[in-house]
């Protein structure tokens, strides 16, 4: 026997979102919110399953959104699959897709920005300019629109839950962060949108990039020192077959701090091109 699950609605405007948080509220229920651009994959699913737990409604929202790509991203390439998102979506429960459009999120005369510094510098931040503050402008209008108890990000895109993190902090809003570990292929590779843009041929060569982060992380913990052991991560991701690397680095955990010495819990970050697909990855270096 086939049972139909039935698609969560959707609302397309921040009053419809409101007021149904409101109607929640007023039943005494707690709400999570979850961001999202779609093309939802295990990724993004782990985290509704993590929102769940801390809250009794789900809210996913669905956005590209515009101001954090830029100009020669691929905004318009990216993947909108609605139909097949809030399928998935019914099976782990999600209560309301919140899908607006980009006049809803940015009327004519919109010119405010979010910018956080800090955190936001170096990794991704210095090579795609913009990205970030795109991200918290549309992250902080989306905790004001739903007021959640809850926001859930993963901890796959790490600079992102930093820069989250510490404009929730700055800003006193009132909502509770969780990160979500990152989820992961069998051979490693960390699940994500863009891994449909890769052929086969660099679909196999792309497990390269954690393997490395792990060797890497071993070695240094084993006592090498912290810039050659990177220099040699960089030559294994070249020699595997990626095309570039944008970095490879050793950050502090919290606040992202360039680390030269293993001296305190870190991370390590990669993004390298394995022909025009960007990855990237992070894994966590205990301090010694
Ligand atoms: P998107 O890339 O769709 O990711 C939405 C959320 O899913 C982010 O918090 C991201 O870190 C998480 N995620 C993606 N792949 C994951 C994986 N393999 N394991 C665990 N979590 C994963 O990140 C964005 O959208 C946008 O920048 C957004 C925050 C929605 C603002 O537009």
């Amino acid at each position: 026997m086939t049972t139909t699950l039935a698609l969560p609605p959707v609302a397309r405007r921040v009053a419809e979102l409101r007021e149904q948080v409101d109607t929640w509220r007023k039943a005494g229920l707690t709400v999570a919110l979850v961001p999202t651009m779609g093309a939802l994959h295990e990724g993004h699913l782990t985290l509704v399953r993590a929102a769940m737990s801390h809250a009794d409604k789900v809210v996913v929202s669905i956005f590209v959104n515009p101001i954090q790509f830029g100009p020669n991203e691929d905004f318009d390439a990216y993947p909108r699959t609605l139909d097949a998102d809030r399928a998935a979506l019914a099976t782990v429960g999600a209560a309301l897709v919140y899908a607006p459009t980009a006049g809803e999120m940015y009327p004519q005369g919109f010119s405010t920005a979010i910018t956080v510094s800090g955190v936001s510098a170096g990794l991704c931040g210095d090579l795609r300019p913009g990205h970030f503050s795109g991200v918290a402008t549309v992250v902080t209008k989306f905790l004001l629109q739903a007021m959640p108890d809850v926001a859930a990000f993963g901890e796959k895109d790490y600079q992102q839950l930093q820069v989250i993190r510490r404009l929730v902090r700055d800003l006193d809003i009132p909502v509770t962060i969780v990160g979500v570990p990152t989820v992961r292929e069998a051979d490693g590779l960390a699940r994500s949108s863009r891994n449909a843009y890769l052929s086969p041929d660099d679909r196999a060569i792309a497990p390269a990039l954690h393997r490395t982060l792990q060797d890497t992380a071993v070695a240094i913990r084993a006592g090498a020192a912290v810039d050659a052991a990177l220099e040699a991560g960089k030559r294994a991701i070249l020699a595997a077959g990626f095309a570039s690397i944008d970095y490879l680095e050793l950050r502090a955990a919290d606040g992202l701090a360039p680390l030269s010495e293993l001296d305190r819990p870190a991370r390590m970050l990669v993004a390298a091109y394995l022909g025009k697909t960007r990855l990237i990855d992070n894994i966590a270096v205990e301090g010694v």
